[in-house]
């Protein structure tokens, strides 16, 4: 098998509506792969099956090559988890709260420490979750993931609502666990984040996946739509297609020295996904 997570054909409806109608994964150990889809798609359920927290209708998921409808609780720390549905105890401090996560996994005091230290909550340490910020809080949920020193993490949303800022600080940690050798699922809405983090992206609309593939990969297969950003003495831009057809007007700015940058602009992930779901992907 050789895969980290591996999916076969997973199909989930909640009633009438079918949320996932046959998604196939195959996630190597060690990478990055987000999970790319506007809200609704169904991100969190396909987490929430590959996790054992739901059954799917049919197919099957391996994680580390375990069927996640068997998943043992020792198998369960083998990887970490933050989503919504998993809060904090907010009037315990974030060492309490880790005290309590270290406990459920048999995990020495000492642990707690240093994985402060490694979110950087260090100096949180006796502030009760309830008081933190947002990213602080993304930083706590992360750190309860982390407890067990997990080979597979699952992060649904993690940087969702955050400023640039504490998003980005969430990448940093994200990508430190990269470098560890870790796996990553993550999910997200967000097509920059996609492309900063991820070494493979799915692209998933009304439970299908419609691509899939390194995000530099899927943006030069949609290449077609790389244009011609031409800035003009005026201050003004224009957007030509990247085709013979603009050769003339080019030709012609140039020659009247109205023209004073060109560059090419290659589509990005927002604008593969609007082209084939002829949805916004951001919400
Ligand atoms: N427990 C549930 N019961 C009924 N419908 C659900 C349940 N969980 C999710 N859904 C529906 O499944 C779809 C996908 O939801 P979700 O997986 O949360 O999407 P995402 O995480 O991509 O925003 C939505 O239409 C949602 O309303
Ligand atoms: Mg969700």
């Amino acid at each position: 098998m050789g895969y980290s997570i591996m999916t076969d054909g997973i199909t989930k409806s909640f009633g009438e509506n079918k949320v996932l109608d046959g998604i196939e994964l195959k996630i190597s150990g060690g990478e990055i792969f987000g999970l790319l889809g506007p809200s609704g798609a169904g991100k969190t359920t396909l987490i929430k099956i590959l996790t054992g927290q739901l059954r799917q209708d049919s197919g099957a998921a391996f994680i580390g090559g375990i069927d996640s409808r068997r998943l043992s609780g020792e198998d369960r720390r083998r990887f970490g988890i933050t989503m919504d549905n998993f809060g904090v105890y907010e009037r315990l401090s974030c060492y309490e709260n880790l005290k309590v996560t270290a406990g459920i996994y048999g995990v020495g005091k000492a642990e707690i420490g240093k994985v402060l230290g490694k979110v950087g909550l260090s100096d949180a340490a006796k502030t009760p979750a309830g008081k933190l910020s947002k990213g602080m809080t993304v930083r706590l949920k992360l750190a309860r993931a982390f407890m067990s020193d997990p080979d597979i993490l699952f992060l649904d949303e993690p940087t969702s609502g955050l400023d640039p800022v504490s998003a980005d600080g969430i990448h940093r940690l994200i990508l430190s666990e990269k470098e560890r050798g870790k796996t990553i699922f993550l999910t997200t809405h967000t097509m920059a984040e996609a492309e900063k983090l991820c070494d493979n992206t799915a692209l998933l609309n009304e439970g299908r996946i419609v691509e899939y593939g390194a995000p530099e990969a899927i943006c030069r297969r949609y290449d077609h739509q790389r244009m011609l950003k031409i800035h003009l003495t005026d201050g003004t831009d224009i957007e030509l297609p990247h085709s013979r057809n603009s050769a003339g007007t080019i030709a012609e700015l140039i020659g009247s020295g109205r023209a004073e940058t060109i560059h090419t602009t290659e589509p990005d992930l927002e604008t593969v996904f609007m082209e084939l779901t002829g949805k916004e992907l951001s919400a």
